[in-house]
C-alpha cells in the first residue's frame, strides 16, 4: 500500500495530490494514508503536507539502483544489523565464494576492536563480500585487509581522482580524516579456511554535520571532501569489480603483487609511529612493510619489531 501511495505522488510530483482521493482510490482511511505517509517519511522521503491541498513529493532519498546490483548477483538489503553478520548467515546456510552483501543502512555496523560503526540510511556503502580460499591457509589470509585498502583507495585514486591514503591496515583517510575502513573476518581450522569475510565501509555523501559529535573531528565522506554529490551505484560497482579482481589475484598469488602499491598508498611510513595491538604497544619509526604484510618498526635501540595485527595512533 506504501508503495502505491508512493507511485501516485512520484506520478503527481509538483502537484499536491488530496489525501482523501488517494484514501477514495485505495479504499482506506484517510489515517491509513498519514500512516503510509509518516512511514515514506522515515525512509528519507521529503514529503510535504498542506490542509485543503494534500501531499507533495519534494524529494527522494538517494537510493542503490537494485536492478544494477541484482543483475551482477549482489544481494541488496534495506536495513541489516551488519553486513559482515548478513554475510556470515549466508556462508553458514553455504552461499558461494564471491558472494556480496550491500545494504543501505546497518543498525548494528561493526568496526575493528569492537566498536561501533556509524552507518547511516542512504549515504554510504556498506558491504561485504564472502570469500571461499580453497589453497591458501588462514594464516596466508591475514593480508586480506591489506589487499583491499590497496584495491579501494588505488580504484579511489585513478577513477575518482582522490588522494586517499591507507594508514595500517585498514583506514582509509583523504587529508588525514578517515572515510573508510575494513573489518576481516574468518572462520576455519588451522589449517584451512572454510570461509573469510571482509566488510568495507566508506563513507560517501554525508555532510559534516551528519557525523555524531564523537566523529567530527575525525570523520569525512568523499563528498564532503570533494564538494559534490557521488552516485554510490557507479561507485560501488567499480569499486567491486575492481575487488574481485584483487582477490583472484592475491588467491593465486599471494600478497606480494600488492606490496608496492600498498607502500604508495601509505601515510605512515618514515614516520614515528605509536603501534597498539591486544595486550601490547610499541613506538618507533615505520621502516617497510614485510612481504607478508606485516609492519616493521624500529624502537629506539634500532631493533626492528615485525607487527602483525594492530593500529597505528
Ligand atoms: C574499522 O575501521 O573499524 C572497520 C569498519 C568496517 C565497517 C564495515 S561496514 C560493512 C561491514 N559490516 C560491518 O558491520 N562492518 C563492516
Amino acid at each position: 500500500m506504501k508503495n502505491i501511495i508512493l507511485e501516485y505522488l512520484q506520478y503527481n510530483r509538483e502537484n499536491y495530490i488530496s489525501g482523501c482521493y488517494i484514501s477514495k482510490e485505495l479504499g482506506i482511511s484517510r489515517a491509513a494514508v498519514w500512516k503510509h505517509i509518516r512511514e515514506l517519511r522515515r525512509q528519507g522521503y521529503r514529503i510535504s503536507a498542506r490542509s485543503n491541498c494534500g501531499y507533495r513529493l519534494d524529494e527522494e532519498p538517494d537510493r542503490l539502483i537494485i536492478s544494477l546490483l541484482e543483475e551482477r548477483g549482489i544481494r541488496y538489503y534495506r536495513a541489516v544489523d551488519s553486513t559482515n553478520l548478513t554475510a556470515r548467515r549466508l556462508a553458514e546456510e553455504g552461499c558461494p565464494s564471491y558472494t556480496t552483501v550491500i545494504a543501505e543502512e546497518q543498525l548494528q555496523g561493526r568496526g575493528r576492536l569492537g566498536r561501533d560503526w556509524f552507518s547511516p540510511p542512504n549515504s554510504g556503502l556498506w558491504f561485504s563480500i564472502i570469500l571461499r580460499p580453497e589453497m591458501i591457509k588462514p594464516a596466508a589470509a591475514a593480508p586480506v585487509t591489506l589487499v583491499t585498502a590497496t584495491s579501494l583507495a588505488s580504484s579511489l585514486n585513478k577513477n575518482q581522482d582522490l588522494a586517499v591514503k591507507i594508514k595500517w591496515p585498514n583506514d582509509l583517510l583523504i587529508e588525514g580524516k578517515k572515510f573508510g575502513g575494513i573489518l576481516s573476518e574468518i572462520k576455519g581450522e588451522p589449517d584451512r579456511i572454510e570461509y573469510l569475510i571482509i566488510g568495507a565501509g566508506l563513507n560517501v555523501n554525508q555532510e559534516p554535520e551528519d557525523f555524531p559529535a564523537e566523529l567530527k573531528a575525525q570523520a569525512t565522506s568523499i563528498s564532503a571532501e570533494r564538494g559534490r554529490f557521488f552516485d554510490r551505484t557507479s561507485l560501488f560497482l567499480s569499486l567491486w569489480e575492481e575487488l574481485c579482481r584483487a582477490y583472484e589475484l592475491f588467491l593465486k598469488e599471494g600478497f606480494a603483487p600488492f606490496r608496492d602499491r600498498l607502500l604508495f598508498y601509505n601515510s605512515f611510513m618514515g614516520r614515528e609511529v605509536n603501534v597498539t595491538w591486544t595486550g601490547g604497544a610499541l613506538e618507533g619509526l615505520a621502516v617497510d612493510l614485510d612481504q607478508d604484510g606485516s609492519l616493521l618498526v624500529r624502537d629506539k635501540k634500532g631493533k626492528v619489531h615485525r607487527i602483525f595485527y594492530g593500529e597505528i595512533n
